[in-house]
């Protein structure tokens, strides 16, 4: 039955790398129907925050990282002009044409370039395809748990480390604490921090992994940091895949879409388990949207300097009052309330804000997601009062 939904290539690779039958038939379930894995085997961000305010529509959103408007303006043309012609798969190429784009516009090569509905799927599927029952994963802690709430449902082992004083994540202690892993997860500027891990560091991990163990670097965030990115390694090795999301800074969380730069060999084997379904059967507005919005330089800038300015400007407010944030680089701040944060979310939610959560083993902060100027405004402006209820 397996053969059927999964095909030789793949359920050969489950078996050899140590899957029992009744794991590979779990796969298959999944994988072989097409479905989203990330949503089964983890909590992807958005559904995150769903279940805990049942009225998302009056609340000021704070919580999930997105972006505080929509996509830029090309992006958003380029996908009202597709609509029309959407009765078609690929009109005119789109799917080519994104992957030139990306490819012009980070120096890589088109045929690295594979476009994803967004990086949650692929980041679940790439510890499916190189985690096993005896190939681990290596996290930092805190971190973005999607890749470790995969490997939990899998069944393959995972290491959490904590981040060095400067907050980045702890290359060294990394491989130390597992130097045969199946997958080492960088995420930077990282969730739930924003802190950023050092190019050279990631590079180190590379260099310094076992050869068939393969370093995921996720960079939903890099437009929001504007500095340099550890893309090129997934272009001068074979062993590493750099995930990217248009959720974030592009505004478009909601249109699913995302990419991963990687060698052939490593995302043909992500792909094997749907038959590349997930990236190839992608909505064209999505995809024209994206294409469109990638060359936008000075749109990209100046989003991402209006979220600085407004991400000091809350530091500095919390600061003042004498509340301790770690220095971030993207789209969040994490708070240190001094207090269990749980009651602290209730307060700003019946308030009408709605901040983010708390991380296992860090309960008194919670990440707050900034939002625009004005939205944070109102954030200082009932400070205040629930801070002191
Ligand atoms: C670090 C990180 N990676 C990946 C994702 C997945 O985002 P998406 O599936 O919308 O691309 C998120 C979303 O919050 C994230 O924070």
């Amino acid at each position: 039955m397996t053969e059927r939904r999964l095909g030789e290539a793949a359920e050969g690779d489950l078996m050899q790398r140590g899957f029992a039958r009744r794991d590979i038939a779990r796969i298959a379930a999944v994988f072989g129907a097409g479905a989203g894995l990330a949503a089964l085997a983890g909590t992807p961000a958005w559904a995150q925050s769903a279940g805990r305010d049942p009225d998302r529509r009056t609340r000021l959103r704070l919580d999930a990282n997105e972006c505080w408007t929509g996509p830029l303006a090309p992006g958003a043309a380029a996908a009202a002009e597709i609509i029309a012609r959407s009765n078609r798969y690929d009109p005119a190429g789109e799917r080519e044409a994104f992957r030139a784009a990306v490819a012009a516009v980070e120096g890589v090569s088109t045929e690295r370039v594979v476009p994803w509905p967004g990086s949650s799927d692929p980041l679940s599927r790439s510890i499916v395809s190189f985690c096993s029952p005896s190939r681990g994963l290596v996290t930092a802690d805190p971190v973005f748990e999607l890749a470790g709430d995969t490997a939990k449902w899998l069944g393959a082992p995972v290491k959490r480390v904590a981040m060095t004083a400067s907050h980045a994540h702890d290359v060294r202690a990394m491989l130390a604490a597992d130097p045969a892993a199946g997958v080492y997860y960088v995420v930077s500027p990282n969730n739930p921090t924003g802190a950023v891990t050092p190019v050279a560091d990631i590079a180190w991990l590379a260099a310094n992994k076992p050869a068939d163990g393969v370093l995921v670097i996720d960079e939903a965030y890099i437009h929001f940091d504007g500095g340099p990115s550890a893309i090129r390694l997934a272009t001068t090795r074979d062993d590493v895949v750099v995930l990217r999301t248009f959720s974030k800074l592009f505004g478009m969380a909601g249109m699913r879409l995302g990419y991963l730069v990687a060698a052939p060999t490593l995302f043909e084997r992500m792909m094997r388990y749907d038959g590349g379904m997930q990236s190839w059967a992608l909505p064209m507005p999505s995809l024209a949207c994206a294409t469109a919005s990638l060359g936008a330089a000075g749109m990209i800038e100046a989003r991402r300097a209006e979220m600085e300015a407004t991400r000091e400007e809350t530091a500095a407010f919390l600061a003042k009052r004498g509340y301790r944030t770690i220095p971030s680089r993207a789209n969040m701040l994490m708070i240190d309330w001094r207090r269990p944060a749980g009651p602290v979310g209730e307060g700003f939610r019946a308030a009408g804000i709605e901040i983010g959560r708390s991380w296992a083993g860090f309960d008194s902060w919670s990440r707050l997601t900034i939002g625009s100027t004005d939205e944070m405004a109102s954030f200082r402006a009932v400070f205040d009062r629930v801070l002191t209820a």
